[in-house]
């Protein structure tokens, strides 16, 4: 039964796109946990639909896993048929789907004369810079189009995936920074442009969560050690420590509930102090 002042998630549908990855798969069982109905969108169908089936094990039912592309539109459109078949509403948005990708990086943190050419900036090739712009900015910028058509109707809300290389461009990932920094951008657009609409548009800037997106960056292959890009950032995190997808889950269920309802075109960080800290 809903309240008439319950301002939290409960009966939500839910479009969470990326569900399958390491920090939406945490978030969605949370939503659920809080009684939100969530379809589980991901490019890896059989991983979303393991998950789902794991997720009912523990009682989590409602959940509709839906192999969708975040670049096509066309498979979002069959995405959102499935799901409008299934609940009759969207409620909530959430843009999970995204990462880095060793080929839109460069392996040189800044260019010397020793430098191997293929090691720096002048490395890197046009297709993995797009591959990871693509992935990340058209891939918020498509499901937004799709879903967001039906919360015309009665209201919703958009939770973005930003990032701390939004805020300050960090080394190696120019593709992955530049992609975060056009999210950021496109919420504050966004949400501006649908707020007579009674549909809010925010971020969360995650710090450093240890995700297969990174862990190339952060750990040396033992999995355990800390790469000195690793301490690094561990030395510019108040915290001392990364982030656990459980991190997140308060902060992403405050921004599409309706206690949120006055705040629209924000990027929340989550990140143990990085972004406020200059390192000295
Ligand atoms: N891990 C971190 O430290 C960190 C920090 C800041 C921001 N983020 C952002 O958080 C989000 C989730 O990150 P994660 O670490 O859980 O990543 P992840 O790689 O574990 O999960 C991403 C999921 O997206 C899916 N996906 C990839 N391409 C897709 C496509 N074209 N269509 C549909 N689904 C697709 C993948 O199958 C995967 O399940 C990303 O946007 C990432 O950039 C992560």
């Amino acid at each position: 039964m809903k309240l008439a002042n319950d301002k939290g998630i409960k009966g939500k549908v839910i479009v969470c796109t990326g569900a399958a990855g390491v920090l939406c798969s945490s978030l969605t069982e949370d939503l659920l946990r809080h009684g939100a109905k969530v379809a589980v969108l991901d490019l890896r169908g059989d991983v979303a639909r393991g998950f789902c089936a794991k997720l009912a094990k523990k009682g989590l039912k409602e959940t509709l896993a839906v192999e969708a592309n975040v670049l096509d539109k066309e498979s979002l459109e069959k995405a959102k048929a499935a799901i409008l078949k299934k609940w009759r509403r969207i409620d909530v948005l959430v843009n999970g789907a995204g990462g880095n990708h060793p080929k839109g990086t460069c392996p040189d943190e800044q260019m010397t004369k020793a430098s191997k050419l293929e090691d720096t900036f002048f490395g890197l090739t046009a297709e993995g810079f797009e591959f990871v712009n693509k992935l990340n900015l058209i891939g918020t910028v498509l499901p937004c189009q799709v879903f967001c058509r039906e919360m015309l109707k009665r209201g919703g809300a958009v939770l973005n995936f930003c990032s701390m290389a939004a805020y300050q461009p960090m080394t190696k990932v120019a593709a992955y920074g530049a992609a975060k920094a056009g999210i950021m951008n496109f919420t504050k657009f966004l949400a501006t442009h649908l707020a007579p609409m009674g549909v809010r548009v925010n971020a969360l800037a995650p710090g450093f969560f240890i995700t297969n997106q990174n862990r190339f960056l952060m750990l040396e292959k033992d999995g355990m050690t800390l790469t000195a890009r690793g301490n690094k950032v561990i030395a510019k995190t108040p915290m001392r420590k990364f982030g656990q997808p459980s991190d997140l889950h308060g902060a992403a269920r405050f921004l599409i509930s309706d206690e949120a309802s006055f705040i629209t075109g924000v990027t929340l960080p989550v990140d143990g102090g990085f972004v406020c800290y200059s390192g000295v």
